[in-house]
């Protein structure tokens, strides 16, 4: 049997005999607003370079990423699904070699892993409109000695990130045969019957996505980015039926099991999968802390759905921190910020499980109460001929949410194992309705007075909408983003597809400048969105600021859609000044700047 630190040795080992440079994984945590909130593959934090930037390690580099997917979060518990895992990668960048990745990637599997040449099958590009039939690859597949080729269409052997954009290309996937029939005379690593399991993959990216919807382009520099899910593939060469029996998941069940009073399978997975990723993510170098937002939303439910199945297990809250300690111990040889981070770690995970161990019996009372109240009113119904459906209202649901911090997910979730469904769009409904109220209520807060420091962030607000106008005359087509405002710094992202000549950084700086010098006036008008357009405001037009919107103008200066706060007058800012330009990601780049 091979240990998943026997893997990950034999991973580098090879690849760095190979002439590939190692080097450390990244956060989890994507850069900035790229569309995802976490990393979900190795390649991830590498578009940059992928797109031609000279990553400093060299153009063949090997890596260990902590990844993690949220979207099959409800299949956790089952034999092979995680919501975190690890990612073996390696690339060749500005290269791509197909034949000489696919030797390498033949005598990892054959010499490496052991694994009998008969026992793998391959699967390749078929071709589309876009982009050829992948002859290239299927040939040095069969040069190798591989037989079992299968071409398949772009839903299986196309490569982008979820949403399309970016560098993409056709990949050639790597399979383990089970000693099973085929399920039809069609049977191929597309079905899901469970004769070809997939462990590898190797991405020839030669292709560039500039806008999701767009067509692929070539590449002038073409790469390969090839991933290997490290549980799958132990869980398949060494046979296990589940991820669960490998190292630290596996030493996490024995924890659970011994810790619990009550034994469920599916739970005790659950629980262990969740504080991993839970770990990872609040220790990493950029440790996001549990929010109703983003990030910090995935990570509360996390923590609060490992609570919830905790309590069906009779496990106390404290072996949940034991887990986590362990965790940190056992990956911290990888991703060394785990142990520096080991007390914020437990800190943070304390706190969220207080938070919501004070509000989740009267949650539980009132979820068993909105039951119940259903129940009454289909006896009720019953006789007067209405139809009463087993749907918990979006206000009952919001409710949960609001006063007692149930995530809809975990609401959901508990409705659905008593049989009864949650009505979502009332849920978002209500949700939207309170956010409403709410942002009316910050404004109304930020305009009543502010302690300095708020002041400060408010000035750097002002100073991110200067800045954007300025950035718009350097190219109309400049959008924003994502930012991120503190007492001591602005940090602006936006779209722009090369690096900021000097010259156009001191163009910047004495276009913010200007105006600030101007003394101008900064009004807030509300309109319908279709007069904010008409007026032509810079925004996003998307349905999420309401009906109304609220439009700052700063003199001539600057026209867009925002829900404040702003300064009154452009002249309290100070003097701004750039102290970083960089790359964010792909297509997007980043300012720091401070106001003197
Ligand atoms: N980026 C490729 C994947 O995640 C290797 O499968």
């Amino acid at each position: 049997m091979l240990s998943d630190r026997e893997l990950k040795q034999k991973w580098f080992d090879y690849f760095q005999k190979h002439g590939f440079k190692k080097i450390s994984g990244y956060s989890i945590i994507p850069e900035s607003d790229t569309g995802v909130l976490f990393t979900t593959a190795g390649m991830h934090p590498l578009v940059p370079y992928l797109l031609g930037e000279k990553h400093p390690a060299g153009n063949k580099i090997v890596n260990i990423q902590k990844c993690l997917r949220t979207s099959d979060i409800d299949e956790v518990g089952d034999n092979s699904h995680l919501t975190c895992f690890e990612m073996l990668g390696c690339w060749t960048l500005g290269e791509c070699d197909k034949c000489a990745m696919i030797r390498l990637s033949y005598d990892f599997i054959t010499k490496e892993l052991k694994i009998d040449k008969n026992k793998v099958a391959v699967s390749v590009f078929a071709g589309d409109e876009n982009a050829p039939r992948d002859e290239e690859a299927a040939k040095a597949w069969k040069e190798n000695g591989i037989d079992k080729v299968f071409f398949l269409p772009k839903e299986n052997n196309w490569w982008s990130i979820s949403g399309g954009e970016g560098p993409c290309g056709p990949d050639t996937e790597m399979f383990l045969i089970k000693d099973k029939p085929d399920c039809s005379k069609d049977c191929s690593p597309a079905c899901d019957c469970g004769k070809y399991v997939e462990f590898w993959n190797d991405v020839f990216m030669e292709y560039l996505v500039k806008k999701q919807g767009e067509k692929p382009v070539k590449l002038d520099r073409p790469n390969i980015d090839t991933g290997m899910g490290l549980e799958r593939t132990l869980m398949v060469i060494n046979g296990y039926d589940s991820v669960y029996e490998i190292g630290g998941l596996k030493r996490g069940i024995e924890f659970v099991k011994q810790k619990s009073k009550v034994f469920d399978e599916r739970a005790s997975r659950i629980i262990v999968d969740h504080i991993r990723a839970a770990t990872f993510v609040l220790g990493d170098e950029k440790g996001v802390v549990p929010s109703n937002l983003g990030q910090g939303y995935i990570l509360r439910r996390l923590i609060r759905r490992s609570v919830n199945y905790a309590r069906k297990l009779q496990l106390e809250e404290g072996a949940l921190l034991e887990l986590a300690d362990m965790f940190v111990e056992e990956y911290c040889l990888d991703y060394p910020e785990l142990a520096k981070k080991r007390e914020f770690v437990k800190d943070e995970l304390a706190k969220e499980m207080q938070k919501f161990s004070k509000a989740i019996e009267g949650g539980y009372k009132e979820f068993e109460k909105v039951l119940s109240g259903i129940e009454r009113h289909k006896q009720f119904a019953a006789k007067t001929g209405e139809i009463v459906k087993d749907i918990i209202s979006g206000k009952a649901a919001f409710r949960l949410y609001d006063t007692f911090g149930f995530p809809l997910e975990l609401t959901k979730e508990m409705a659905k194992e008593r049989g009864y469904q949650v009505d979502e769009e009332g849920f978002n409904q209500e949700f939207k309705h309170h956010q409403d109220i709410s942002r009316t209520a910050t404004v109304g807060t930020f305009k009543g007075g502010l302690a300095d420091s708020s002041e400060q962030t408010i000035k750097y607000h002002t100073a991110c909408h200067l800045l954007l106008a300025g950035l718009r005359k350097l190219d109309p087509e400049t959008k924003q983003k994502g930012s991120n405002l503190t007492a001591e710094r602005l940090r602006f992202d936006f779209s722009f597809p090369r690096k900021l000549e000097k010259s156009e950084l001191e163009f910047l700086e004495k276009f913010v400048n200007d105006a600030i010098a101007k003394k101008l006036p900064v009004s807030c008008a509300e309109m319908s969105l279709d007069d904010a357009k008409k007026s032509g405001a810079v925004g996003s037009f998307e349905n999420k600021y309401g009906e109304k919107v609220k439009v700052y103008t700063i003199g001539d200066v600057s026209k867009e859609i925002c829900g404040g706060p702003h300064v009154e007058n452009t002249g309290v800012l100070g003097i701004f000044k750039i102290t970083k330009e960089e790359s964010s990601s792909a297509g997007v780049r980043r300012i720091k700047a401070i106001l003197e």
